[in-house]
């Protein structure tokens, strides 16, 4: 009896200390960095139902969008490829699979009606990293994850739009889709990095050309400013002649990434002219560093701080004035990702990148320190704890910018020579995707209420954010 009372008593202390720490993480021990990025993952896992009875594999509840849950199954490929850890592979692969969907091309008919660009480009980027990172094959009569990422790529290069602008890809795949005007840096981007990475896993110079030709498409019209700023987007229907100046994080690295992809991949001029490119995209992205609660200027710095406090990854955009949206909650978790891996694409950024990373894990395990489990992630790292924000956002950005931490001597992605084992189909998708579009917008009016609302929520979000940039 006084056993079992001791027994008790020592338990409840053990909640009552447990819900009161922290996440620990000693950035000198690699079990430390494993076990916080497992005790991050366990937490947003805790948000995915999609592989229990009744549920549909792949998605995530209200309110996220079907692309973040493809860039969460992405966050965990990374992780396995981290830590070694392989808990979550079948319940990725099982979602990555039903969602890529009868077609092959993740073009799913219940997401379609709303389907971007930008929405099939992170579920295409996520299967690319388990081909490029040698992750399980699916049995050989599903489909393979190299040839997924070709029908991505085939689909919107079909879509290539030679009506206005000069180019580029729209934000909406259908007309019907408000956004359809829409050319927006996360949607060329996405283009832009599946290309690169594909031309560099498959060695097939086709797509280096059309990363060429998507890169120079962005400068003509400015989304990728001489200073390698990185805009929204712009609308097609004034001809492209104006921008929405936001900067968002994952806009950056997403450029960051793919330069880096073409850095390595290539020599000479052409190499430099990368080096170059690497070089600015990562300078414009220390703008994304500064903390805002020591720099009195609404404009971030746009140059890493020396000050430890000026080390740590925010979304400049949104955090500050409490704005971020569902899916900018999770944009650090594409920064820490892209700059994880162009550390190792291009070494010669490694130096100023690592720290950056370092400083930014321990910021936001410190964060982890939320909720009923006490270890619940928060958003904004700079102010040393958590801050009552939690989500599947908050904890895939914990978990990516600390599991970056284990880059350095991890395994680089394979490329298709050197043992990627991941079969593909170049002919892989047809067309635009677009072919069934009747169908797709009989449904699409049936939610079109409800998408409006959307849509005003988002504008004034968007002016929300446009005046506090321009305060
Ligand atoms: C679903 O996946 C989680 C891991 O995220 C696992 O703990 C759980 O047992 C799985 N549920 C089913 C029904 O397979
Ligand atoms: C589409 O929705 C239906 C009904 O909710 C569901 O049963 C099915 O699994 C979904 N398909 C995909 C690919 O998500
Ligand atoms: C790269 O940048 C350096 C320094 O600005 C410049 O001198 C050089 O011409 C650039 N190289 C290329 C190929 O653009
Ligand atoms: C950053 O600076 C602010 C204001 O001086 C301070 O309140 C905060 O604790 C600092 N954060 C860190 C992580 O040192
Ligand atoms: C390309 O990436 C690999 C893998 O990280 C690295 O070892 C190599 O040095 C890189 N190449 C160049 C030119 O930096
Ligand atoms: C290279 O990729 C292009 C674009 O997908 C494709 O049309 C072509 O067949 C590929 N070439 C080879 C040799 O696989």
């Amino acid at each position: 009896m006084a056993k079992t009372f001791l027994d008790i008593l020592a338990c409840i202390i053990l909640v009552s200390f447990h819900s009161a720490s922290a996440i620990q993480l000693n950035l000198d021990d690699h079990a430390s960095i494993h076990h916080a990025a497992s005790t991050v993952a366990y937490g947003m896992m805790k948000y995915y139902h999609g592989n229990e009875t009744g549920q549909t594999p792949g998605l995530l509840p209200e309110p996220y969008y079907w692309w973040e849950a493809g860039a969460m199954f992405g966050a965990l490929i990374d992780y396995w490829r981290y830590t070694g850890d392989s808990t979550y592979n079948d319940v990725v692969s099982q979602a990555m699979l039903w969602q890529a969907s009868a077609n092959q091309d993740f073009m799913p008919p219940n997401q379609t009606k709303a389907e971007g660009n930008d929405d099939q480009a992170f579920w295409a980027i996520t299967a690319l990293m388990a081909a490029e990172s040698g992750f399980p094959n699916p049995p050989p009569e599903d489909p393979q994850w190299l040839a997924l990422a070709q029908a991505v790529f085939n689909l919107q290069a079909a879509r290539w739009d030679h009506e206005t602008c000069n180019g580029g890809l729209r934000w909406q795949i259908f007309p019907f889709n408000r956004g359809y005007h829409y050319k927006n840096s996360i949607s060329q981007g996405g283009f832009f990095d599946l290309a690169v990475r594909l031309g560099a896993f498959t060695g097939n110079s086709t797509y280096y050309d059309w990363a060429d030709k998507m890169y120079a498409w962005c400068e003509s019209v400015g989304l990728i400013s001489p200073t390698y700023q990185v805009f929204d987007g712009t609308d097609s229907l004034i001809k492209c002649s104006e921008l929405n100046h936001d900067q968002w994080s994952y806009n950056t690295a997403i450029f960051l990434h793919g330069s880096a992809v073409m850095y390595n991949q290539t020599t000479g001029t052409t190499q430099e002219t990368w080096r170059n490119r690497t070089a600015g995209f990562l300078q414009s992205s220390f703008a994304f560093f500064t903390s805002p609660s020591t720099s009195s200027s609404q404009t971030p710095a746009n140059s890493p701080a020396t000050n430890a406090n000026k080390t740590i990854m925010y979304e400049a955009a949104c955090e500050r004035s409490a704005t971020c949206n569902t899916d900018q909650r999770s944009f650090k978790a594409y920064l820490s990702r892209w700059l994880a891996a162009t550390s190792q694409l291009a070494p010669f950024t490694a130096p100023s990148i690592l720290p950056l990373l370092r400083s930014s894990a321990l910021a936001a395990a410190q964060s982890c320190s939320g909720g009923t489990d006490g270890v619940t992630c928060g958003q904004k790292w700079w102010v040393e704890g958590w801050d009552g924000n939690y989500g599947v956002g908050e904890q895939m950005s914990a978990l990516e910018v600390i599991q970056s931490c284990l880059v350095e001597g991890s395994r680089a992605p394979l490329d298709g020579s050197d043992g990627g084992a991941s079969q593909g189909n170049a002919g892989a998708g047809g067309g635009t995707g677009r072919e069934g579009a009747e169908d797709v917008e009989e449904i699409g009016k049936r939610d079109r209420e409800g998408a409006v609302a959307l849509t005003v929520v988002l504008v004034l979000g968007t002016v929300a954010a446009a005046w506090w940039m321009a305060v």
